[in-house]
């Protein structure tokens, strides 16, 4: 909490005695100095200026709680935040906390994951340079409804990275983030409900942004790429991060308040899925078709060649005339 607080008052600009700071935060100069001598080890770079005190430098490029908060335009997103250096997974940390009852829009961020879990059972590779984090969710809607979540989330990263970026991603139904044809980030959404209500969700979203193509492991390289490969430069995590969570606040607000119908039109208009032709696997079969709209559970609508409507609500779809 004092840490909070040095760096806040650091980030002012003005360099500042360890005497001063202790008395506007009320501790002594030694425990200001142990508090700096954290920030350094953490990455901070803080210098001392001869008789003016601490000076703030720069921070590190790492996803602290310290700099998200530090900035965060959001009420509820992202205010509590469990930072992990390296983690099997965050959606285990963010399950456990979500069974101790933790508020809701609590993250769980990693640098990076050693089990990093994607859908249908697969893995998710997580080398530095990316953005690994699990929303705790509570929301106040019947599990049928939670599948436009990972929609809404998905709208979030997309209109995040465009404010980042001048790159042009599209989703791919349910909410693969797509540049080029090449897979940028999913989003993982796992649910605990009891009856007809659900107790929570956690949304799990795993995007490469700074990462070089070297660290894709073999057999992901061919289809995954970065925000830093596709746009030729490296971006701030910190506030990609903390506009994704921005925008997935409000469009989760605006979900409560007006429903998913605005949420579904921009999805769609930010999809390269609808009007393609794809063929959607899942477990047991596979199913070809037009990608003629999504309803509003999010559900893929699909027009077979039969000219039956056929309703998907989970599979993995492969883009057979790509429209991006
Ligand atoms: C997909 O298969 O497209 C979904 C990938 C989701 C990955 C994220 S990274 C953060 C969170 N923790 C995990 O283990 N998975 C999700």
């Amino acid at each position: 909490m004092y840490k909070r607080e040095i760096l806040e008052r650091l980030r002012q600009g003005e360099p500042i005695s360890g005497e001063e700071l202790g008395r506007t935060i009320g501790i002594s100069r030694t425990a200001v100095w142990k508090h700096i001598n954290e920030l350094k080890s953490e990455g901070y770079v803080i210098d001392s200026v001869p008789s003016r005190g601490y000076h703030f430098v720069s921070a590190p490029d790492a996803l602290l709680p310290e700099e998200i908060r530090a900035g965060l335009k959001t009420q509820v997103m992202g205010r509590d935040i469990a930072y992990q250096k390296e983690t099997p997974s965050t959606q285990e940390i963010a399950k456990a906390l979500a069974s101790q009852g933790v508020a809701d829009g609590t993250i769980v961020v990693a640098e990076t994951q050693s089990g990093g879990r994607g859908r249908v059972g697969r893995q998710w590779s997580s080398p530095e340079g990316g953005i690994y984090f699990s929303i705790v969710l509570r929301p106040d809607m019947k599990p049928s409804e939670a599948l436009r979540l990972p929609l809404v989330a998905g709208v979030a990263v997309v209109q995040a990275i465009k404010r980042n970026t001048k790159l042009d991603p599209k989703l791919k139904w349910p909410n693969d983030i797509m540049l080029h044809s090449k897979k940028v980030g999913g989003i993982l959404t796992e649910m605990g409900a009891e009856t007809d209500r659900l107790d929570w969700v956690i949304v799990g979203i795993g995007l490469n942004v700074n990462t070089s193509h070297e660290s894709f492991p073999k057999g992901v390289e061919g289809i995954a790429t970065s925000l830093m490969e596709a746009g030729g430069k490296s971006i701030s995590r910190v506030k990609l991060l903390q506009d994704i969570l921005f925008e997935f606040e409000s469009l989760y607000h605006g979900l409560a308040i007006s429903g998913f119908e605005p949420i579904r039109a921009r999805w769609k208009a930010l999809s390269n899925t609808i009007g393609a032709n794809v063929v959607v696997s899942m477990p047991t079969e596979k199913v070809t078709g037009k990608a003629i709209d999504i309803d509003s559970d999010g559900a893929l609508i699909l027009a077979k060649e039969d000219g039956s409507l056929e309703k998907i609500i989970a599979g993995v779809v492969s883009l057979r005339k790509l429209q991006e």
